[in-house]
């Protein structure tokens, strides 16, 4: 395998990480590769092999997932299939071709009944189909143990390029006066354009194994789009509810807040808070005008 700065992005054309992560990759001189479902199907193995074989692949990125949390209660098979049974076929080649691999897990793999930051260390203990199946992938991910293997969880994301949580609630907003956001999940707010500067900085460091990487800070839902909303200069109210007002198929856990510490010791760096990524993103992103009330 060649020495050059390129990594295949799974996900990379249409997803909200994989495009952030493009762009971070590019910034930190490596050349970003995305493949998207025009490209080829990535349970094509063959496919995916030629494809890093082609472009003298040196890492491999996997954003794809079924991140859709309510909707993986009722087609558990395909939330498996993306986030079980995918990962394991590009930790096969990975191996194969002796690159290091670097695959996304979520905050959701915890019950939520911890109230101090989740260290890597913890045990998870899932309780929605989601979670169960990303935590199948990390563990078949571990099993093939693939040279330079980092399987990076994270949470709560929102950034450019696609449609997440802050830019539902900023469109929301600005046809409503009041909007109800359940205020008893907490959890580690995270902006796409920090989590990928932050993982290509792991990459770079050499570290392998399991790392919790996200914003720094906690919120709520509700503190998370009042912040939004206040910034964008909205004069929408945001009113706490709580879960069980805001009936959801998927079980989420009360507390998510993920410890920082592993990446920290690693790299040497601390990831910004949520809210100044959240500024990034109301106010150079979405192109919104600072106000001053
Ligand atoms: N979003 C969050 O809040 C969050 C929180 C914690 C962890 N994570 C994890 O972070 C990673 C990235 O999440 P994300 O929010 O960036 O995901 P996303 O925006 O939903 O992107 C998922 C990507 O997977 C592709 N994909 C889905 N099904 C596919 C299929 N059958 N064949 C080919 N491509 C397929 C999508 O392509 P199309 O656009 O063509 O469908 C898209 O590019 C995932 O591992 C997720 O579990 C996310």
């Amino acid at each position: 395998m060649s020495g050059g700065k390129r990594a295949v992005v799974l996900g990379g054309r249409s997803g909200l990480l994989g495009r952030a992560l493009c762009e971070a990759l590019t910034a930190a001189g490596w050349e970003a590769l995305p493949v998207g479902r025009s490209d080829f199907d990535p349970f094509d193995q063959g496919k995916l092999r030629d494809h890093c074989r082609e472009h003298e692949a040196s890492a491999i990125f996997n954003t794809v997932a079924y991140t859709a949390v309510d909707k993986a209660e009722d087609d558990r098979d395909e939330a498996c299939r993306l986030n079980r049974n995918l990962p394991r076929l590009i930790g096969l080649t990975a191996r194969e071709l002796a690159v290091p691999l670097v695959h996304y897990s979520t905050d959701f793999v915890f019950d939520g009944r911890k109230d101090a930051p989740y260290t890597p260390e913890d045990k998870p203990s899932p309780e929605s189909v989601y979670g169960q199946t990303k935590l199948a992938g990390e563990q078949v991910l571990f099993e093939i143990d693939s040279p330079g293997l980092l399987v990076i969880r994270t949470s709560w994301l929102f950034g450019p390029g696609k449609e997440n949580f802050v830019s539902k609630i900023l469109h929301l907003a600005k046809e409503r006066d009041k909007l109800s956001v359940v205020a008893d999940q907490t959890g580690s707010p995270t902006y796409t354009p920090d989590l990928a500067v932050n993982s290509v900085l792991l990459l770079e460091s050499g570290a392998s194994g399991l790392f919790h990487l996200c914003s720094s800070g906690k919120a709520t839902w509700c503190e998370l789009a009042a912040e939004a909303i206040k910034l964008a200069g909205l004069r929408c109210r945001v009113e706490p509810i709580t879960s069980a007002e805001w009936p959801a198929k998927a079980k989420r856990p009360r507390y998510s807040v993920l410890d920082l510490d592993k990446f920290t010791h690693a790299t040497g760096a601390t990831p910004r808070p949520w809210e100044q990524g959240l500024r990034d993103y109301v106010f150079r992103d979405l192109g919104l005008t600072e106000h001053d009330d």
